[in-house]
């Protein structure tokens, strides 16, 4: 198990976008009071975002909020769009970025979501960076040449303030299909991420900048993934929805940090 306190995030992709939302939430905060170790967040769709920190903050919850995505300029004429100033007048402090979702179907590169990282920072938003290779690059032995080409696309950004950005690593093959990544494999690409960290932002930055595991995480299998040196805790998509299943995962992880 990491040293560095454990953050578990629930990534509600498309849903929980009203009064649901709010009801998930607070079941969210129940379970997290029963953590008192490990960091959580929750991360509904922008509808739900002033709702869901209103519900948290009336709760007194330790709990936070994260958007799923933003803008990176801050105000102006890009009809659709939500800058990160707005995301912290809602009321969360975190924001998701990068994930392979919005990578594959909205086509966003390295380079966009550098920006995107960069006006999160300039806010004070936390990102929480995704990256994580597809199965085709997974087989032709390109795991660490993607994540580190992704890793490297903004990681020199994390020197301003280490621990303050987090990243998560997302095989993509392991994303909403059940298969998760093994402990040997998804450590494997974590201290892989740690080191190159270490290498290229220094030490502070490696040793401070939480790295979360993500893809299929559930309650019968967070433990033995969150029991590994160089995982600091996961992003969970599917398992985030539903409330017991969220709070086995959150349980899992005060288990370990607190023994
Ligand atoms: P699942 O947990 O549904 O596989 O999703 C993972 C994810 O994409 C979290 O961001």
């Amino acid at each position: 198990m990491t040293t560095r306190t454990p953050l578990i995030a629930g990534n509600w992709k498309l849903n929980k976008g009203g009064e649901d939302g709010c009801e998930l939430a607070a079941a969210v905060a129940r379970a997290a009071e029963k953590a008192p170790h490990v960091s959580v967040v929750v991360s509904p769709p922008f509808t739900a975002l002033a709702a869901v920190a209103h519900t948290l903050s009336e709760e007194k919850s330790r709990v936070e909020v994260a958007a799923q995505n933003l803008y990176p300029k801050d105000s102006g004429a890009f009809t659709g769009e939500i800058s990160a100033p707005m995301i912290l007048t809602a009321g969360a402090k975190w924001v998701i970025l990068g994930h392979s979702e919005r990578r594959q179907y909205f086509a966003e590169s390295n380079a966009f979501i550098r920006e995107k990282i960069a006006a999160a920072l300039a806010a004070g938003l936390r990102p929480i960076a995704c990256i994580g290779e597809t199965l085709a690059e997974r087989e032709a032995g390109k795991t660490l040449d993607v994540v580190f080409e992704q890793l490297d696309s903004f990681a020199d950004l994390f020197t301003k303030d280490p621990g303050f950005g987090v990243i998560a690593y997302e095989p993509v093959w392991a994303i909403g299909t059940g298969k998760v990544a093994t402990p040997e494999q998804a450590e494997e690409v974590h201290a892989a991420i740690r080191s190159r960290l270490r290498e290229k932002q220094g030490e502070k930055v490696a040793e401070q900048t939480l790295v979360l595991y993500g893809g299929s995480v559930k309650g019968s299998n967070a433990k033995e993934l969150l029991g590994c040196p160089n995982i600091d805790g996961a992003l969970v998509g599917g398992a985030s929805l539903e409330p017991a299943g969220f709070a086995e995962i959150i349980a899992a992880a005060e288990a370990l940090s607190a023994s």
